[in-house]
């Protein structure tokens, strides 16, 4: 289920006096004509009593803002209603969420059994909706909707202005370069150029490879990747027995205090980034190049 994305909602109610809500994500429209919506509760929430026992519930689309709330719903300790949670009253004095993108106030009119879970099904009596993205759940994940670039193709006719094009190429060239360009000097005082530097950083991490398995890891191929073979060779920096080269002494002492070099020089680099957002444009970028080797070798069209 975790493959289906979904949005996330609290449902709130009010029941002996007492307001009580649940994060879900099993809520969806049931029917237009009436309008009815279902969602479903396990049987063992601390909230059974309370909307099993209540009339109407709210169904409080949460905005991608409002992780928090969707947390204080789902993993709070006591069973009170949070008291740090704006919200106004609504139908039957239930707590209706600020913020929320989407609201749906409904009367309770039916309640199915369905294994450990009841699904709730109540007729919309009155509905709000605003601009607010809104929060997405999906793998077990928090997660943000946006505009797949491929709908944009089709509904304009050319990809979307600012991805491929004005962005992720040209940024990543730039940022390439600039790299490349800072740690010039660094492989200038090696006596090593950009090209050099990956092949021996990658036998220093991976051990002896052939020709075609660094041409693909490096990206460095054709005449270029000879010619980076025939420069390292005549620096003794690496060594070619049968067809797999590997590094020799002088080429391993060197690949490490680049490697040392380089690491604190990701670091420092890294620094305004969070881990999380780095791993994140690395999986992109993975995604993006795994794509393109499928394009070339004809399977994606
Ligand atoms: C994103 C998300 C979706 C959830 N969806 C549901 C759901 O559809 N139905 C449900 O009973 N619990 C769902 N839960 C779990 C409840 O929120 C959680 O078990 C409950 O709030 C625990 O408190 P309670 O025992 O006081 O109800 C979900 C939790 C999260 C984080």
């Amino acid at each position: 289920m975790g493959h289906f994305a979904t949005g996330v909602a609290v449902v709130t109610t009010r029941h002996d006096g007492m307001d009580r809500g649940i994060t879900v994500n099993s809520f969806t429209s049931l029917s237009l004509v009436p309008p009815l919506v279902l969602w479903c509760l396990a049987r063992t929430s601390r909230s059974y009593p309370a909307f099993t026992g209540a009339d109407h519930f709210i169904i409080n689309v949460l905005a991608a803002d409002q992780v928090t709330i969707s947390n204080l719903f789902a993993f709070r300790e006591g069973e009170e209603f949070p008291g740090d949670v704006p919200f106004s009253r609504a139908v039957a004095d239930v707590p209706l969420l600020s913020g929320a993108c989407a609201t749906f106030q409904c009367r309770k009119t039916d309640e199915f059994d369905g294994g450990d879970h009841i699904a709730l099904v109540g007729e919309v009596i009155d509905f709000a909706g605003s601009d607010l993205p809104g929060l997405v759940y999906h793998r077990g994940q928090y997660a943000i909707a946006d505009s797949h670039p491929g709908a944009l193709v089709e509904s304009h006719g050319q990809a979307p202005e600012g991805f491929l094009d004005s962005m992720v190429r040209p940024g990543l060239e730039r940022i390439t370069r600039r790299f490349e360009a800072y740690f010039d000097n660094e492989l200038r005082d090696a006596g090593i150029n950009s090209k050099e530097s990956r092949v021996i950083g990658l036998l220093l991490a991976r051990g002896a490879l052939d020709a075609e398995q660094i041409a693909n890891l490096t990206l460095v191929s054709g005449s270029s990747l000879n010619e980076t073979f025939g420069s390292l060779t005549t620096k003794d920096l690496i060594t070619k027995d049968q067809a797999r080269y590997s590094l020799t002494a002088s080429g391993r002492t060197l690949a490490s205090k680049l490697s040392e070099k380089l690491h604190s020089f990701k670091a420092n680099a890294l620094g305004p980034i969070a881990a999380s957002e780095a791993e994140e444009l690395q999986r992109m970028l993975d995604r993006l190049s795994g794509w393109i080797k499928a394009a070339s070798s004809g399977e994606a069209r």
